[in-house]
């Protein structure tokens, strides 16, 4: 900090009411400190305390908030002016989540220009909200603003994917300057957000490339489920561009090759059936997770490479959100090394397929596929167990129509069904 200027953010004690509030000011220090170094986050140098506030000493950042850039240009950036604001945010917020960080207020007054130049860095700067979040559960309470904030968030039951759902906000305002969810009030913003579609009917929508809109209407799917990842948005053909772009590892590959490791044969043979059908654009991103594991040069990899690609990555925010755990235990479990084939089969999102125009073509060639070499004769009740149903729903009426009743084997609606693996809620009531 040698004679540098510096931005001191200070936070009165008096305003902390609660022992919670206290802590989330020392949580931001702790968060802060660990994530400090990525390029598109602001560098944190000393945080202390005295009697009345805690202090966040920081670079300064002298550019401005993007937020007066958005409104200096009148509300409307360039395609691509856009991209690369999106593609710095997209950066931070990946390294975040990898750590087991939420950002949880997302929004254009929390990002900063580092200088005034039209080409600067620009920066997170403020973690205030932000959270730990554990791979397998899901975060309760209601902060961040109205404006971004992710329905599940309203639904008291979300992960990662609501910053997901912030930065969709946020793309849509840089490309037409309004907001997709308007009202007058805050209950009639979140009325919005559940209940509404946002519109890309008015100008400049039409004169924007599909695949602007395509990468805002994905972030903003209202199925958390279907949401792109932030390694996965970096991929999009939006903003791919092969010359400086370095895909970070994602932790949803952590967590799909846990599932599938753990599911029937049934089912892995099902997926593999359904990766036969990926498209170039889908093998990009898989392809590139799957090298940042490190394969050996026969093009292998072991749980043991799931583990050591994320210690290169890790920061002290790993232990504190327990991403640690959740990789030892996944490095733990027993099973073969994979190629890429299998990796591919083991990584594919089902929910996030559905949500593509092209899914039903997806689903029956991946069927054709399963007929060929993995479709067998399946009792009603071992299928019920391969889903995981309980013993409560009458398997016999749920379960007709998903096994073929020439020959016993799984039907086109069976081998969707089975795709999605254990879920009780894709279960119909009978
Ligand atoms: C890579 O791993 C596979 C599967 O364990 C093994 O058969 C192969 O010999 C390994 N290749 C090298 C070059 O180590
Ligand atoms: C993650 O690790 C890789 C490989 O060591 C490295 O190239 C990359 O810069 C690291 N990323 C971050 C954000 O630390």
């Amino acid at each position: 900090m040698k004679g540098e200027e510096v931005a001191i953010k200070v936070i009165p004690k008096a305003k902390m009411t609660t022992a919670i509030s206290i802590e989330d000011a020392r949580r931001e220090v702790r968060i802060l400190n660990s994530l400090t170094g990525h390029r598109n986050l602001v560098q944190f140098y000393d945080a202390y305390e005295d009697e009345d506030n805690v202090y966040i000493v920081m670079e300064l950042c002298k550019g401005g908030e993007l937020l007066e850039r958005i409104l200096s240009r009148g509300g409307k950036y360039s395609e691509e002016d856009a991209k690369a604001v999106i593609f710095q945010i997209l950066s931070v917020i990946s390294f975040c989540h990898l750590q087991g960080v939420v950002h949880r207020d997302l929004k254009p007054e929390n990002f900063l220009f580092l200088t005034k130049d039209e080409k600067s860095t620009l920066k997170a700067i403020d973690f205030g909200l932000s959270d730990f979040a554990k791979p397998d559960e899901r975060l309760n309470d209601i902060v961040g603003s109205a404006y971004y904030v992710a329905p599940e968030v309203l639904h008291r039951s979300y992960g990662t994917e609501a910053d997901m759902w912030s930065i969709g906000v946020i793309a849509y305002i840089l490309l037409c300057g309004s907001r997709p969810f308007w009202a007058r009030t805050e209950s009639g913003i979140f009325r919005a957000v559940l209940k509404e579609e946002p519109s890309f009917d008015e100008a400049p929508w039409p004169s924007l490339s599909s695949q602007a809109k395509d990468f805002v209407k994905i972030l903003l799917n209202k199925d958390f489920r279907k949401r792109m990842t932030a390694a996965q948005a970096l991929c999009h053909p939006w903003l791919r561009n092969p010359e400086e772009l370095k895909i970070p590892l994602d932790i949803v590959v952590y967590k799909l090759v846990k599932a599938y490791i753990c599911s029937s044969s049934l089912r892995k043979s099902a997926l593999r059936a359904l990766a036969k059908t990926l498209t170039v654009d889908q093998l990009y991103y898989l392809q590139e997770q799957f090298s940042l594991l490190g394969p050996n040069k026969s093009g292998y990899i072991s749980l043991q490479n799931f583990k050591m690609a994320l210690l290169r990555n890790s920061t002290d925010a790993m232990k504190d959100s327990g991403i640690l755990d959740f990789v030892n235990m996944v490095s733990s479990l027993q099973y073969r090394k994979l190629d890429f084939e299998e990796f591919a089969a083991a990584t594919i999102s089902v929910h996030q397929m559905e949500a593509l125009d092209a899914w039903e073509q997806h689903a029956r060639h991946g069927y054709e596929f399963f007929e060929k070499d993995g479709n067998r004769p399946i009792r009603i009740e071992e299928l019920a167990s391969d889903l995981g149903l309980s013993p409560s729903v009458p398997v016999h009426v749920v379960l007709q129509d998903w096994i073929r009743h020439s020959d016993g084997k799984l039907s086109l609606l069976g081998f969707v069904k089975l795709l999605h693996g254990f879920s009780s809620r894709t279960i119909p009531k009978a």
